[in-house]
């Protein structure tokens, strides 16, 4: 590969250009060469694709595999404290998101079967429940309370508890287990013991629901005996894995980037059936889940450039729903926009199963902070607030807000 305009030095993750701007380098790489040469830190030549096309392009083609078992999973970036790998990681039963065609279908076909619209309505009336109840458990602290613990953290684990049916018993222990993966304070150790508990849990759950089955999705799944307890547990954990950390950071970073364009909040504040384009909007703006990557099983010709065999190449979805052939004027947050056909769910085969759920989540969410809390602001300067840049998804550590008037 031509090595002509690579990144030396792997991917930029600092946010020098704000912190809901792409780092200036991938906004001035993609506008030099959207599918660019990548030189990972181990030494690796692999690729990394910011544009939008190309992106789309890319994601709908399954010549690029998600599969971690077929390639060394070669980090863009220096770890801290995660060893480096050496060699492919075995395939975990159950795990889609890391499978291709056919054993990726065949497992996603079982979800989406369970994903009735019947379920959703239910689930939404759940949702709504949830979150009006942790709102209320918000209200009830003396101000000011960091936002990502008291809100944004619970309300997505317990929609998951409903989804999987965790017995009401069980979901104290269950939030503080999936909280441990999403906090930066927890070592490696720590995160591994959390790891260990969660999957003999929901080893445990997925064989009850096998017995006897509830009303939940995870029963449904149990149902079916073509699935494994492994296959099951496996699908469960990827549940909780996709589902919690990016929905909680969308709802604390959106809080965060609402709160910083007040116009926008007026806006929406006044004219509340505007929420839902709001919510496509912040999903774009904000693109929580930015990387991602994919395996060239074969020499591949994207937009003008040939990615050889092997290549790891690399995905950022805040650079290709920032690229202004796509998005006009992208880097203003405009809630009135019509965001749609960003690509903060993916695309393709692989295309994020929980959306629908997630959007449920987020206006449910947003819409029930701002009624409720009419004089929400930061208890700190922007500048102040810890940015997740060396997390896996992007958002806020901690959010410490304030309000005045009693919430009513
Ligand atoms: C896949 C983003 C919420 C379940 C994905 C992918 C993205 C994504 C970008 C594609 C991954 C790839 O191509 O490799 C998000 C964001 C969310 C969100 C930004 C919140 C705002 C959820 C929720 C659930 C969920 C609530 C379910 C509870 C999944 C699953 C996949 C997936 C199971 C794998 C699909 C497959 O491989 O076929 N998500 N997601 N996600 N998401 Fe989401």
């Amino acid at each position: 590969m031509s090595q002509t305009s690579a990144i030396p030095y792997g991917l930029p993750t600092e946010r020098d250009a704000g912190p809901f701007a792409p780092p200036s380098e991938l906004t001035r790489l993609r506008a030099v060469r959207p599918v660019s040469p990548l030189l990972f830190p181990d030494g690796h030549e692999g690729w990394l694709v910011t544009g939008y096309e190309a992106v789309r392009q890319l994601m709908a083609d399954t010549r690029f595999s998600s599969r971690l078992d077929i390639g060394v999973l070669h980090v863009p970036y220096g770890t801290s404290d995660m060893p480096v790998a050496t060699e492919p990681s075995p395939q975990i039963p159950g795990m889609f998101i890391a499978m291709d065609p056919p054993d990726h279908s065949r497992l996603r076909r079982r979800l989406t079967g369970a994903f009735t619209v019947k379920r959703m309505r239910t689930l939404e009336e759940h949702i709504a429940d949830i979150v009006e109840r942790q709102l209320d458990h918000l209200a009830r602290l003396a101000p000011p309370a960091d936002l990502v613990k008291e809100f944004a953290l619970p309300v997505p684990s317990l929609v998951i508890c409903e989804l999987l049916g965790v017995p009401y018993a069980d979901r104290e222990t269950f939030q503080v287990n999936s909280a441990k993966f999403l906090v930066r304070d927890q070592s490696i150790e720590e995160k591994m013991a959390a790891y260990g508990a969660m999957m003999g849990y929901l080893a445990e759950l997925v064989t009850r629901k096998r017995a006897e089955p509830g009303e939940d999705i995870l029963s449904d799944l149990a149902r079916h005996d073509d699935l494994t307890i492994e296959e099951l547990t496996g699908a469960a954990f990827l549940l909780l894995l996709a589902g919690h950390e990016t929905t909680a950071n969308m709802l604390s970073l959106g809080t965060f980037a609402l709160l910083e364009h007040p116009e926008q909040l007026a806006e929406l504040r006044a004219n509340p059936e505007l929420l839902p384009g709001a919510v496509e909007e912040l999903m774009r703006y904000l693109s929580v889940a930015d990387i991602f990557y994919r395996y060239a099983t074969e020499d591949i010709e994207l937009c003008g450039e040939t990615i050889g065999k092997g290549s790891t190449v690399v995905i950022s979805l805040l650079a290709a729903n920032h690229d202004p052939a796509r998005f006009e004027n992208p880097g203003t947050l405009d809630i009135r926009r019509t965001a749609r056909g960003h690509l903060s769910f993916g695309h393709g085969v692989h295309q994020c199963l929980g959306q629908q759920l997630a959007r449920i989540e987020m206006r449910a969410g947003f819409g029930g902070l701002l009624r409720r809390f009419p004089t929400l602001r930061l208890a700190v300067p922007a500048g102040e607030v810890k940015l997740r840049t060396d997390m896996n998804i992007y958002g806020v550590h901690e959010l410490p807000v304030t309000w005045t008037a009693p919430a009513g």
